[in-house]
This record gives structure tokens, C-alpha cells and sequence, in this order.
């Protein structure tokens, strides 16, 4: 994910050299930049060092996450995030979603199903039971949470609406309302925020339709009304404020590969053994812990997803 760095430090200088330049062609391309690169917009991470992942961070690490992981406080999970529609800084979603207005809400569903149509949320959301799953989620620049959310299976969802068999994929697209969303009014990144899951992914047991947080409604910059968790993915799959279902029969395009695609795939499953090409992937940091812990395969959940990839590279399907 992009963030503010000192300017003292040249991207050149971290960052590998063909990424560089495809970095820059993207942001030049996007007028976050000028030509002559006066920037303040680059990459980071959380890990210690970029292209660390040679194994010697997995031996200082702690031991792998726990099944029992401790719940992040609500303060921790509603003011560190990455809700670039609001800002690309972590506590710019809390302190610049406070205008946003998630009712009245309408997701539209169309495509490849036969009940397309516009569903309010409370028709969207009322005829399922809400659950409660509590999910470690992973961001791709090497820190995590551990949150508990409620929400609708996402397969329960998407029964009701039948897709067709030729549904082969399923696409989500966030809200755009630059006149809520302050980052909508900069090319940051391409908008409307899009992402993408293949229909056994979106149909899989894990995949949820979060309404809520804590117990309580999803707070604005925790992507109110309704957000998508896929809890083995880096947490980028994860869709904000959603206003649009697809079901098409390609993969669709999303975001952040749009945006830079040497650096994050369609899939983006959690991958210690896949390193982002500048930073290791092999370990994370726990908001509100210093010591990093090792990242496991699938974030935890093989159990449950490994079968989905039996065969493909996941070398190459990053
Ligand atoms: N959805 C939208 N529309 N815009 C975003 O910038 N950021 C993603 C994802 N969903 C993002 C988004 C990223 S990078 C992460 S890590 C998660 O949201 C963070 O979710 P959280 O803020 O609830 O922790």
C-alpha cells in the first residue's frame, strides 16, 4: 500500500528498480506524481526490512498464531486502517468518515443470476441470521488484527440471488461519493475501489458479509454498512461499503492490481513463503504487540482453503 515516507529517502533506493519505474509510470500516470518526482507517495510495509524474508526473520519470530488469538480492542481495530476513500494515512479513515452516510444503503445485484435486482439493505441483510466469526486479518504490508465480526455467510447470500452456472466468478465494486469520500477527489488509486473472488471462494464456508463489529454496527471507516472478509487472503480482498454485486463469468479486475500488478495478485493468499517483491512476507506484526509473529500459510485456515489451490502454482497465482 502506498504511504508517506520521508522524502529524503529516494523510491530508487528501496525499491527495485523495474518496480520503481513501474511505480512511477503509474503514479505520473495518475498525477499523484509529477514527472520529476517530487513525490511523497511510496510503498511500505511493516516488515523489517525490504526483501527480508530469507528465513532469518522466521527464527527470531515467535512461535505461530494461536487458535485462542486475543481480540484487538475496539479502539485498535477503528483507528489503524486502510480505507484509502478516505486518505492513504491509518487514522485518516477514522478522522475523515465522520460526513459519510451508510443508510439509506442499496446494493445492486446483477449479472449471471436469476433474481438480479436492487436490494435495500435491510432486504439485502434480515431474511439471514447474523453470525458471529472472530478472523485474523492480514494485511499485506505485514501487520494484523484479530477482529470480531458479525455478519452474513456470504454462500447464504448469494444462494438467494441463484447464479447461473456460467457464474464463474463474482465481483464487488465500493460506493463512489466523492463529496463523502475525500480520497475520491485524488487519483490515488483507480476509482471505484473493485475486488473479486472466484465462486467456490465466494462460496466458501469462511467468506462473510460483515454488517458489524464488537457487537455493534460497522463504524464508517470499518467499511459501514457492508464489507466483504475472506479471512486467508491479505486483507486488500476485504471490499468496503459495497454497492455492487456481479456475477460474470471472467475474473474481474481488481484494485490494487490495477494498480501495481508485479505486486498483488487476484488471489492474494497469505503466503509466508511468497515474498511482496520489497518486503518478506514470513512474518507480521500484531497491532499493539511489538515482537512479530510468524505468518502462516492461508493465515491460519489451510484446513479449511488449501483444496481450492490443489494444483495451481501459488508461486505464480499470488
Ligand atoms: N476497501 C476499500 N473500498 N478501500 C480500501 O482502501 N483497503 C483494504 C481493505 N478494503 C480498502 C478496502 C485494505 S488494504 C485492508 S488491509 C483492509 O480493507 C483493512 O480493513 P480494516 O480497516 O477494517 O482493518
Amino acid at each position: 500500500m502506498w504511504i508517506k515516507r520521508p522524502d529524503d529517502i529516494p523510491s530508487s533506493e528501496i525499491t527495485d528498480e523495474k518496480l520503481y519505474i513501474n511505480r512511477r509510470r503509474f503514479l505520473v500516470a495518475a498525477g499523484v506524481i509529477g514527472a520529476t518526482g517530487a513525490g511523497l507517495l511510496g510503498c511500505n510495509s511493516d516488515a523489517e526490512g525490504s526483501n527480508a524474508g530469507t528465513g532469518a526473520d522466521l527464527m527470531t519470530a515467535g512461535a505461530g498464531q494461536e487458535p485462542d488469538d486475543k481480540p484487538n480492542t475496539y479502539e485498535q481495530i477503528t483507528s489503524y486502517n486502510n480505507f484509502y476513500e478516505f486518505g492513504t494515512d491509518k487514522e485518516d479513515p477514522k478522522g475523515n468518515s465522520a460526513g459519510f452516510h451508510p443508510q439509506p444503503w442499496t446494493v445492486r445485484v446483477e449479472g449471471l443470476c436469476k433474481k438480479p435486482g436492487d436490494y435495500h439493505f435491510d432486504d439485502l441483510v434480515k431474511p439471514h441470521k447474523v453470525v458471529d466469526r472472530t478472523y485474523r486479518l492480514r494485511c499485506v504490508e505485514a501487520w494484523s488484527m484479530v477482529i470480531p465480526w458479525q455478519g452474513i455467510p456470504l454462500a447464504e447470500m448469494i444462494k438467494r440471488f441463484e447464479p447461473q452456472p456460467s457464474a464463474k466468478f463474482v465481483a464487488f465494486t465500493t460506493v463512489m461519493r466523492p463529496n463523502e469520500m475525500p480520497g475520491q477527489r485524488r487519483p490515488v488509486l483507480q476509482w471505484p475501489y473493485v475486488e473479486g473472488l472466484r465462486m467456490d471462494e465466494a462460496t466458501n464456508d469462511l467468506t462473510l458479509m460483515a454488517t458489524g463489529l464488537y457487537g455493534k454496527p460497522l463504524p464508517n471507516q470499518d467499511g459501514a454498512p457492508i464489507r466483504l472478509i475472506v479471512p486467508w487472503k491479505y486483507g486488500f480482498k476485504g471490499i468496503k461499503s459495497i454497492v455492487k454485486i456481479a456475477f460474470v463469468d471472467k475474473q474481474p479486475e481488481t484494485t490494487w492490481n490495477i494498480a501495481a500488478p508485479d505486486e498483488y495478485g487476484f488471489y492474494a493468499n497469505v503466503n509466508p513463503e511468497v515474498d511482496h517483491p520489497r518486503w518478506s512476507q514470513a512474518t507480521e506484526r500484531r497491532i499493539g504487540e511489538f515482537r512479530r509473529r510468524r505468518t502462516l500459510m492461508f493465515n491460519g485456515y489451510a484446513d479449511k482453503v488449501a483444496s481450492m489451490y490443489s494444483g495451481m502454482d501459488l508461486r505464480r497465482n499470488y
